[in-house]
């Protein structure tokens, strides 16, 4: 039997999704509490996680295991933030403002700003420059409970630089705690060196594709006026099922413009903003098995309408949640704000916010089973919060307090 190598014991409790694989409808909310709870953890895995003296006679802690008092404190999931543009230099604070004064994000970045000037910083820097703020950032997801994190490129727009942004992730994420998940964004939008959307497709088609596939594990593109319509989306995402990755879009961010038929269609993982979506919409990504990633940070952000949540819940949507953290539509790498924003803005539960940056999210990186549950044979990858109550980690705004993390089996800090 293997051995047990930390071994959290008298929490009040442990609290995680139940089941298996993404959790949908009613089981979206119900949530294993164990209270009181301990947990015994071998190597990188958890062995058990139950009633303190049930884990204490099946797996007690040998001589060299670490032991952690857990008394007062809860047992989570470390959070999967399934959506995030953390990889990219400069900021866009003097956009911020222009945008406090009244400018439109979508006005700034037909004027050439918005992504693109995220784009022109981004290529300006190196792989080293690059990968040093995207361990920090990670660092800054860290301090919030993220221990698993979706990182896409999205901000070179040309062969060198996205594949540089993708090298660059994969660097940081070999000096972080935090494991990540890369996706490639090459059709985030039109560089200025293309006249049309359909000639800069074709171009990451032929020449960015083919490298791209050796670091990123799944593909995204933003379907926007301004950006790219279904057609190039259909030919760019068929091309990289044929690579092999896995497929995701930003849709209906802004419009409705045919994003979830071919999302339907195509069987993709994922469909991620929906803040657009209408009811016709939500009820046919419910009905299929493409994924719905809500980013209520984002709507926070650029005071956009709010997806139909709700709807998506009650019709039985694989509804996740994330921070979509980037520079300029969403600079917030806070799951548990997003919690937050999900329960009073969206009308989720606190139990249906914790399973849809957890389990769900998992899921849309690919990696049910593995992370986003508190359970014997999956990645122990843990927070301990200092709070009574496992509904603080939504209920306190802004104040998300943990007494310490645990990556694949290690204790970060206590
Ligand atoms: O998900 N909408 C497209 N992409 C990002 C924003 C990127 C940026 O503004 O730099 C988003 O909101
Ligand atoms: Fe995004």
């Amino acid at each position: 039997m293997s051995e047990t190598t930390l071994f959290i014991h008298d929490l009040a409790a442990a609290v995680s999704p139940s089941g298996i694989g993404p959790l949908r409808g009613k089981s979206l909310g119900e949530l294993e509490i164990h209270s009181p709870a301990s947990v015994a953890i071998s190597g990188e895995s958890i062995l058990a996680v139950g009633k303190p003296e049930d884990v204490m006679r099946d797996h007690p802690p040998g001589t060299d295991c670490v032991s952690v008092d857990g008394r007062g404190k809860v047992a989570l999931p470390g959070l999967v933030d399934c959506h995030t543009h953390a990889c990219f230099l400069g900021d866009r604070a003097p956009e911020f403002e222009l945008r406090s004064g009244g400018a439109s994000y979508e006005e700034l970045h037909a004027a050439g700003g918005g992504i693109l000037s995220t784009v022109n910083a981004t290529r300006e820097g190196s792989e080293e420059e690059l990968a040093a703020v995207v361990w920090r950032h990670l660092g800054w997801m860290l301090d919030h409970g993220t221990t698993t994190a979706e990182v896409k490129s999205g901000y070179g727009l040309n062969r060198e630089s996205e594949i540089k942004m993708l090298r660059a992730a994969k660097r940081a994420a070999e000096e972080s705690p935090v494991d990540i998940s890369s996706t490639f964004l090459g059709p985030h939008t039109v560089p200025p060196e293309f006249e049309t959307a359909g000639e800069y497709v074709d171009h990451v088609i032929d020449e960015i594709l083919p490298e791209a596939v050796r670091y990123a594990g799944a593909a995204d593109i933003f379907v926007e006026r301004g950006s790219f319509e279904v057609p190039e989306a259909r030919r760019y995402l068929e091309a990289c099922r044929e690579h092999g990755l896995a497929l995701r879009m930003h849709g209906d961010q802004f419009t409705e413009r045919g994003a979830i038929p071919l999302a339907v269609e195509l069987g993709i993982r994922s469909v991620d903003h929906l803040e657009a979506t209408g009811e016709d919409g939500a009820k046919s990504l419910a009905r299929s098995d493409v994924a719905a990633v809500l980013l209520p940070a984002c709507a926070l952000f650029l005071d956009l309408p709010l997806p139909l949540a709700r709807l998506l819940v009650q019709e039985g949507a694989i509804v996740a949640l994330a921070t979509d953290f980037n520079p300029g539509s969403s600079f917030c790498e806070s799951l548990p704000l997003v919690m937050n924003l999900a329960c009073t803005r969206l009308g989720l539960s606190p139990a249906e916010a914790l399973t849809a940056c957890t389990a769900n999210a998992a899921h849309v990186l690919g990696l049910d089973g593995k992370v986003g549950r508190l359970a014997s044979g999956y990645q122990a990858d843990m927070l301990l919060l200092d709070a009574p109550d496992w509904r603080y980690l939504a209920y306190h705004l802004g104040g998300d307090r943990f007494a310490a993390r645990i990556k694949r089996g290690r204790l970060l800090s206590f």
